[in-house]
């Protein structure tokens, strides 16, 4: 039997597609998953290009594999992901060790890449964008988790001017309901909990049920009636394409859980505008309020860019304002980093980068002040969570997550692994909290 190792490089996108991956190798060339570099037949890079530096570790990480091919010269160099579809061609030339370069919407022809690289000795290169079709050739998972992603939607069509994604993965597509349903329900049977719908912009998900064009909201309510299926999250949604039939369903869906990401990058009109986001700060905080009324409880989490080309010590306090309004849960931020083909790229700039950097270390010194103190409020409240499996830390304890996803550690029998159990908070740690199972 072969052997193939895949490092995944980025979003949980590429997390899934790197799971697909493995499912469609095992299915067609009886690959196994190693942990182990050194005995794999196929190396896989499944690589990000959303900042420079994600970018950089691609050819790193080729050079420390070439050594490997060079010991055993049958082991063969796949590179995907977003890197492989932004650069094409370049890979190869640039390092001649790689075999196979496919693209996000290719990564179902890997199979046959792989067999044409071993068979003809000759490079294999395939980064094109044929719409949708690659679920048709996903075999079913074989999971045994109890939380698992479900991709709604490929693609991207916002052009954010600073995003790398609408280039490299594509226009965005969204797929059927029934298809979407049929691979859910199919998880439910395989112990599956909690699903985790996935695209870059799930609010503008359009997929068809019964032929007609349905939303985000649709497709939730219909999984929420799958049996087994009792927690739902969506990720990454747009606040410009926030739906008022999504908002209302936080009235009435209960496994829809009380904790939405929602992207804001920035809190200054000025650099949304220039951002291309297609919304003002009022109008998110607005959003938020409308949310809030539904469901009180809920807390939202972000992701920001500081040190946009031109932003002011003004735009950055703007920001740090609509942080302390929101008091967003735990977030991510990152300096500005310009990407090849995107607007931002031209724009001029004259900030340093040591300012960039003392503002990100504001900014996310504010953002886990705030965090670290919704962790503080849910000490010694009762919390409704997930058992995810063993404890990390501790082979001897479990461990689960709460609806805002924070892990709670506790003491318990593993037959509770995969079910809801309500757990009294008792401890807040760095990373996560310690917690003790309650009694009914
Ligand atoms: N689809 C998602 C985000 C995809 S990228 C959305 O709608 O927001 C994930 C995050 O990376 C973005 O939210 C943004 O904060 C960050 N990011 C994207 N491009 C970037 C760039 N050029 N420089 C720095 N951060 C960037
Ligand atoms: Fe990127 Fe904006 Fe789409 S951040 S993924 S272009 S919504």
């Amino acid at each position: 039997m072969r052997k193939v190792f895949i490092k995944t490089h980025g979003c949980q996108m590429n997390e899934y597609d790197s799971e697909k991956m493995l499912d469609l190798l095992a299915a067609k060339d009886d690959f196994t998953p190693t942990d182990n570099p050194e005995d794999a037949d196929l190396l896989v890079l499944n690589t990000c290009s959303i900042r420079e530096k994600a970018q950089e570790k691609v050819f790193h990480q080729i050079g420390r594999w070439k050594k490997l091919k060079d010991k055993n010269p049958h082991v063969k160099i796949a590179i995907g992901g977003c890197v492989a579809s932004q650069e094409g061609k370049k890979i190869t030339q640039r390092a001649p060790a790689v075999d196979i370069v496919f693209g996000p919407q290719t990564l179902h022809r890997l199979p046959n890449m792989y067999k044409d690289a071993s068979q003809t000795f000759n490079r294999q290169l395939d980064v094109s964008f044929p719409k949708i079709e690659k679920f048709d050739y996903l075999p079913q998972s074989n999971t045994d988790e109890v939380t698992a992603f479900v991709s709604i939607a490929e693609g991207c069509n916002k052009y954010c001017s600073f995003c790398v994604v609408p280039h490299t993965r594509g226009h965005e597509v969204s797929r059927p309901v029934e298809d979407i349903l049929l691979e859910i329900n199919s998880l439910a049977n395989r112990g599956v909990r909690e699903i985790n719908l996935l695209g870059q912009n799930v609010n503008n998900f359009k997929g068809t049920y019964r032929d007609k064009k349905t939303s985000l909201a649709f497709l939730i309510e219909k999984t929420s009636e799958i049996k087994g299926i009792d927690r739902i999250r969506y990720t990454t949604s747009h606040p410009y394409e926030f739906k008022d039939d999504l908002v209302e369903l936080y009235k009435h869906v209960p496994e829809l859980v009380s904790h939405v990401h929602l992207p804001v990058q920035s809190g200054s009109d000025r650099i949304l505008k220039l951002m291309r986001r297609r919304y003002t700060a009022s109008r998110y905080l607005d959003l938020i309020a409308r949310i809030r009324a539904n469901r009180p409880n809920i807390s939202f989490s972000s992701d920001f860019i500081v040190g946009f080309p031109g932003e002011s010590d003004k735009d950055f306090q703007d920001t740090m304002d609509l942080v302390e309004e929101v008091a967003f849960d735990e977030s991510f931020s990152f300096v500005y980093s310009p990407r090849p083909n995107t607007p931002a790229a031209e724009m001029e700039d004259d900030i340093s980068q040591e300012i960039k950097k003392e503002r990100l270390a504001i900014l996310q010194h504010k953002l886990n002040e705030l965090s670290s103190k919704i962790s503080r409020k849910m000490v010694g409240t009762t919390e409704n969570c997930l058992v995810i499996g063993v404890s990390k830390k501790n082979p001897g304890e479990l461990q689960a997550r709460t609806e805002n996803n924070r892990v709670v550690n506790f003491a318990s029998n593993h037959d509770k692994i995969g079910k809801f159990v309500n757990i009294k908070i008792v401890d807040q740690l760095t990373n996560s909290l310690r917690g003790k199972l309650e009694r009914f």
